[in-house]
């Protein structure tokens, strides 16, 4: 089971994503393959956001090697899901989604039990607060995803 997560950068809410699911996945000792883009070209090649990396680790989640890469056609036909952050980038990743996609592409807040909550907002203009909040609203998600997919 591959499964990829996005936003709009990839060096903070996705790769948020990615560093809880990778964990995640290794308890479940399940067969899975976690990764993580970006819709737009701005950091390709960079590391997570040194505030995501923060808040992530002070939450048990470790982000080495994770470096940002944008999205292309060609995840669509080798990941099982694509799950995106917010309607920004779930617009963006639909424009691209070519016919034949073997990818679901989906909100990653599809998945979280609560049912307002529709996006993961965007933290890099705002201050350690909204970085605190990525990390609660992707390990429910990300808890509840791995429930589905193993029942
Ligand atoms: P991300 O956050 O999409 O969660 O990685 C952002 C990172 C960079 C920018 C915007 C959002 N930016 O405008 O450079």
């Amino acid at each position: 089971m591959k499964i990829m997560f996005v936003c709009l950068g990839n060096i903070c809410r996705s790769p948020t994503a990615h560093a809880i699911a990778r964990k995640i996945a290794i308890d479940m000792k399940g067969q899975y393959e976690i990764s993580s883009s970006g819709t737009s070209a701005y950091h390709i090649g960079h590391k997570p956001d040194a505030r995501s990396v923060t808040h992530g680790n002070k939450r048990g989640y470790d982000f080495k090697g994770i470096r940002a890469q944008q999205l292309t056609i060609q995840d669509f036909f080798t990941h099982d899901y694509i799950l995106t952050m917010d309607n920004q980038n779930f617009e963006a990743a639909r424009s691209i989604m070519p016919s034949g996609s073997r990818a679901k592409l989906m909100p990653l807040m599809a998945f979280h039990p609560g049912e307002n909550i529709t996006e993961v907002p965007d933290p890099y203009y705002g201050g350690a607060q909204g970085f605190d909040l990525v990390v609660d609203l992707c390990e429910q998600a990300i808890i509840n995803l791995f429930n589905q997919l193993e029942h």
